[in-house]
């Protein structure tokens, strides 16, 4: 169902298509906002507040400066999750030259938003690379406000845990070094073993691909690809979600997992999860624990689908879950279909978890709905 409403705006990235008021999803297709323009939130996450969701994300520019941080965080609001309206900059880069760890041309990425009961704050934690030094830097950082739809204040960005193990670390992580060289044979294995966890104690864990949880109890989690992209750590905020305890674990040593997506069901937790391939698409992974710090399990590729869908994740990457509020177990997967070629041009790939055989599922739909099972499968 489409009905003409504007066709003025412009966003600089070209005139703004006619606005459609949408009533289904359509993964991979353009998807426009209010105004008739491009979503442009990539990398994000969405937060329910007081009846309302918010759409944080990646805001990405045209050529070859798209994936870098030119403008800041997006944030979209909804009431009904198809129709999205632009709310702007909810953290802005700070000036050229300013000299701050969010200056414009750095990268931000993966912006995740929670609200604090107790403090009545807006926290935003995103993984932080700063300007000039490509992925060198592996930071996670921390904004807040007092409004979801920002501006957010930059707080300061940190290699979490440093001078401290993991909870879950052996005597031999800690006393036992492991040396390791670029051209090491061994390299893999090595770094599973914890050569840079042991490398980064002091001054703090590699911190990228991240994702927050915030757990039925107001327990606040943070769950980042390590130890160059090889390993994942969970590490418990403090109570005003501002940062870090020293409560912290590694999961799947050595198991190359980024793009952490976490979500609850029954009582379990569940993680979805890519692999390791840079922008290009690879096969999803998932896990299940009863614990958010110990006892996670694979359960596998969540997709089902043809074999190139199944390696692909249907060409995307996770990067949230959303548990649709009224609708107790229902699940929407959101990924995106990166373009590094052209980054604003990156599509969003939501669709509906099912679960089978206590595992979380994936499916192929062209289009689908909310409240029914209505759907049309045709051509991608
Ligand atoms: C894969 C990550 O999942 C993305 O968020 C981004 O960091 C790219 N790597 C950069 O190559």
């Amino acid at each position: 169902m489409t009905s003409i409403l504007v066709v003025l705006t412009a966003f600089g990235q070209g005139v703004a298509q006619p606005s459609k008021v949408h009533s289904s999803f359509k993964p991979g297709e353009v998807w426009t906002d209010t105004e008739g323009n491009h979503i442009n939130a990539h990398g994000g996450g969405i937060l329910f507040h007081d009846g309302t969701y918010y759409w944080f994300g990646e805001h990405k520019v045209e050529g070859k400066n798209g994936n870098k941080a030119m403008v800041g965080v997006s944030c979209y609001s909804s009431t009904d999750l198809y129709n999205w309206k632009n709310e702007g900059v909810a953290l802005p880069v700070a000036a050229e030259g300013s000299g701050s760890d969010i200056e414009k041309g750095s990268v931000i990425e993966r912006p995740k938003v929670i609200y604090n009961e107790k403090t009545k704050k807006f926290v935003m934690w995103f993984h932080l690379e700063l300007k000039g030094q490509g992925y060198a830097a592996a930071r996670t950082a921390v904004a807040t406000s007092d409004k979801p739809t920002g501006p957010f204040t930059f707080i300061r960005s940190l290699r979490p845990h440093a001078g401290l193990w993991p909870k879950n670390a052996t005597e031999a992580h800690k006393t036992v070094p492991i040396v390791v060289t670029d051209n090491d044979p061994k390299w893999e294995q090595k770094v599973a073993a914890g050569a840079y966890l042991q490398r980064d104690f002091e001054g703090g864990q590699m911190s990228r691909d991240m994702t927050l949880f915030v757990d039925d109890d107001g327990t606040a989690y943070h769950i980042a690809s390590s130890e160059e992209n090889r390993t994942l750590h969970i590490s418990k905020l403090t109570d005003d979600y501002l940062g870090f305890t020293d409560d912290y674990v590694r999961i799947f040593p050595g198991g190359r997992n980024e793009a952490p997506a976490v979500f609850k069901k029954d009582g379990k937790y569940y993680m979805i999860t890519s692999g390791l391939t840079g922008w290009a698409p690879n096969p999803a992974r998932s896990a299940v624990s009863d614990d958010m710090m110990k006892g996670w399990k694979e359960l596998g590729n969540p997709v089902r689908g043809t074999e190139d869908e199944q390696k692909t994740t249907f060409w995307s990457q996770s990067t949230f879950v959303l548990p649709i509020q009224g609708k107790k177990d229902s699940f929407i997967f959101m990924g995106d279909r990166w373009r590094p070629q052209n980054p604003i041009d990156g599509r969003y790939i939501w669709l509906p978890i099912t679960f089978e055989e206590g595992k979380p599922v994936l499916r192929w739909q062209d289009e689908w709905k909310l409240d029914t099972s209505e759907k049309k499968q045709t051509k991608r």
